[in-house]
């Protein structure tokens, strides 16, 4: 092994060991699809679609290309998939594409209350290219009826759901309605809760949406990559240009032959239960949170929000710098309304995706909370602090066994 790049390979290894990792759109994959992703699968080039690449030589991974669709359209019960986005964004990029001329119009989540770069932010591509009008939350919830009056008054060409911080179930039905009532294509970008749509712990948007889109690295716990999903034999066959020529060039075989042991894996009766624990530890840590007073969020799903400014007097930035002294990685966040700029932001998004994977209970996830509450408020010393995260993190799977 190349020495230099080993040792932080290791370095990297230990921190992940011997940290609580709360950020929401992390996980740890298994073995199998961590080997899959080292494998000699990266020496072949396939620019194309199975059957009709440009290469030669493309009868194996053609073949491995085909399950991870196969498998891909079972899970989610769609009729095509495309399962080579290099990620979430370039899923996002394609199926804008698609759906739209240059210049469409698109109506998104206010970005601070919860959306993702690729949702309008000024400094991503998506606002260059396309016109975005918002809805905001209501008391950090989505207000359908407000949807529904924005959409009708701005006549958008597409609707777009699925957020990046957002703790609550989504109702893809009553979207679906607006997009009809206005005339608009529904998109459902589901990257953080694939793995609770996959288990059935949440409503899927694959029978009300046009288009769905996700990261296959979330809660669906796999590689580090993009998936595209859809009903409509046109709009997949505009999919699959947008991805390849348009935005990418050679698929990463052994990525997608990953994400198709993610699928399978995805469908057990483990993962059920891992998805079912996740949401489980979430809420006990939330709960516990707001029972020692802290201005939580609630939650449906594997994350919630806390309004460190109110809570602690502290920023959203100064609460995860703290938080990361004693090994506890969150990451600062927006809330609704927010009178911080993103760069302090008033709130931590904290999510159980990643912990529960390595075996976090829920007597642990309170012991959590308790551990964030005191040493933000100052009542709990460093090391009597990073001696708890410890004990927390030896009792648990280390990952490279996972
Ligand atoms: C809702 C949502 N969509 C898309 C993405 C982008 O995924 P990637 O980082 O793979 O481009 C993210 C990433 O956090 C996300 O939260």
């Amino acid at each position: 092994m190349d020495q230099e790049i080993n040792k932080y390979l290791l370095l990297e290894q230990d921190r992940q060991n011997n940290g609580i990792e709360l950020i929401a759109s992390e996980n740890y994959t298994s073995k199998e699809i961590r080997e899959m992703c080292g494998s000699i699968l990266t020496n072949k080039y396939a620019e194309g679609y199975p059957g009709k690449r440009y290469y030669g030589g493309c009868e194996f991974v053609d073949r491995i290309e085909c399950i991870a669709i196969e498998r891909a359209c079972q899970l989610f019960g769609s009729k095509f998939a495309n399962v080579q986005p290099h990620s979430g964004s370039q899923a996002n990029a394609a199926a804008y594409r698609a759906l739209l001329p240059e210049g469409g119009k698109i109506l998104s989540l206010v970005l601070n209350d919860g959306g993702h770069l690729t949702h309008g932010s000024p400094v991503s591509f998506s606002s260059h290219l396309y016109t975005f009008v918002h809805y905001p939350l209501n008391n950090g919830h989505l207000d359908y009826d407000e949807i529904k009056r924005i959409a009708l008054e701005e006549k958008p060409d597409l609707i777009l759901s699925g957020y990046s911080a957002y703790p609550y179930a989504i109702d893809f039905k009553r979207f679906k309605e607006i997009a009809d009532k206005v005339g608009a294509y529904f998109m459902v970008d589901m990257a953080h809760i694939a793995g609770l749509i996959a288990s059935g712990a949440h409503m899927n948007p694959v029978p009300y949406a046009d288009v769905v889109t996700s990261t296959t690295h979330k809660t669906l716990r796999g590689p580090r990559g993009g998936l595209i999903l859809c009903n409509d034999e046109e709009i997949a066959k505009k999919i699959n240009s947008a991805i390849f020529p348009y935005y990418q060039g050679g698929p990463l075989e052994h990525i997608i032959a990953a994400k198709a042991i993610c699928f399978k894996e995805a469908m057990s009766n483990e993962f059920k239960e891992y998805i079912n624990n996740v949401v489980i530890n979430t809420k006990a840590c939330a709960d516990k949170l707001q029972e020692l007073g802290a201005n939580v969020s609630g939650t449906d799903n594997h994350l919630f929000n806390m309004n460190v400014l109110e809570t602690y007097g502290m920023t959203g930035k100064d609460a995860q710098i703290a938080l990361e002294e004693i090994g506890i990685a969150t990451n600062k966040n927006m809330i609704p309304n927010d009178t911080l700029p993103p760069s302090k932001a008033s709130g931590l998004r904290i999510g159980f995706a990643a912990v529960t994977t390595r075996g976090c209970t829920k007597a642990q996830a309170e012991e959590i909370a308790v551990i964030i509450h005191q040493y933000l408020n100052k009542s709990l010393d460093k090391e009597k602090a990073q001696a708890l995260v410890k004990k927390l993190t030896t009792s648990w799977k280390q990952i490279q066994n996972i």
